[in-house]
């Protein structure tokens, strides 16, 4: 059981890192659980997967629906099942999408419940895959307890490579007990390849791969395609496809 989450300033390409991870990973034989972490969520889209509710939707559930429920009822049991209502399946990974932040009420009673009931999910599964928001400061909700590796998604710029060590701060000031943090540059053109991989060793970064600025992938976004669906042979999914196996992730 290995929980990887992707991070990273915003709009560096987490998402679309995620969906191409994941579409490798698939081609192995690991239990797989993909999770979006991000209230704004689009790894379903990248995914080409259509998603009816959230977690947050059951959160809400709860809330609402607590009060009413007989006193002897086992609420952590009743949450566990919505939870698996939400869980989508697909033939070769399951996507847990967790939706809107909470609004105004207090949420320690379910997000508490949450806690236990992802702790036991996530032991399901030989490998999941968390894309988040930018920044790390949502984790710190820790409905999510323990994220083994940090997947940090930067574009080819020092300031994105700064952005990378920040966060790794963050890591160890939120407790998140991680074990290794990894940096991916993104979008990297022929030009600025050289500069990035030489940054990453002054800041003493484990830069695991590069992947290119794809004019296909850019055309999936426009177009609306879903980029799990790019070819294998383009030049972002070659690049994370080599990054999937320096991991060992399939
Ligand atoms: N390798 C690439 N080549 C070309 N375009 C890319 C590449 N990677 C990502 N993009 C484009 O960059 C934009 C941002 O990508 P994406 O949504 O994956 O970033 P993000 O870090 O998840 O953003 P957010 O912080 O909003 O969640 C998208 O338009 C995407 O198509
Ligand atoms: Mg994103």
């Amino acid at each position: 059981m290995k929980v990887i989450a992707i991070t990273g300033k915003g709009g560096t390409g987490k998402t679309a890192v995620a969906g191409m991870l994941i579409k490798h990973i698939t081609k192995g034989n690991k239990a797989l659980l993909a999770i979006d972490a991000d209230p704004d969520s689009n790894l379903p889209d990248v995914l080409g997967v259509k998603i009816d509710k959230t977690i947050g939707d059951m959160r809400e559930f709860m809330l609402q629906e607590r009060d009413k429920m007989p006193p002897d009822t086992n609420k952590e049991r009743v949450l566990e099942s919505k939870v698996y209502e939400v869980l989508t399946e697909m033939p070769h990974y399951d996507l847990l999408v967790m939706g809107r932040p909470e609004g105004s009420g207090c949420y320690c009673f379910a997000n508490n419940l949450l806690r236990g009931i992802m702790d036991r999910i996530l032991k399901n599964y030989d490998l999941t895959i968390i894309d988040t928001a930018a920044g790390l400061e949502h984790l710190s909700r820790r409905i999510i307890r323990d994220v083994d590796e940090l997947l940090v998604v930067t574009d080819g710029s020092r300031r994105g490579l700064q952005t990378a060590e920040r966060i790794r701060g963050l890591a160890v000031s939120l407790n998140l007990n991680v074990k290794k943090m990894h940096v991916i540059a993104n979008k990297v053109t022929p030009e600025n390849r050289a500069r990035i991989e030489e940054y990453a060793r002054e800041l003493k970064m484990d830069l695991v791969g590069v992947v290119p600025f794809d004019e296909t992938l850019a055309r999936f976004d426009l177009e609306g395609r879903p980029l799990a669906e790019l070819p294998e042979d383009s030049a972002a999914m070659r690049g994370v496809g080599e990054i999937a196996k320096r991991m060992g992730l399939y």
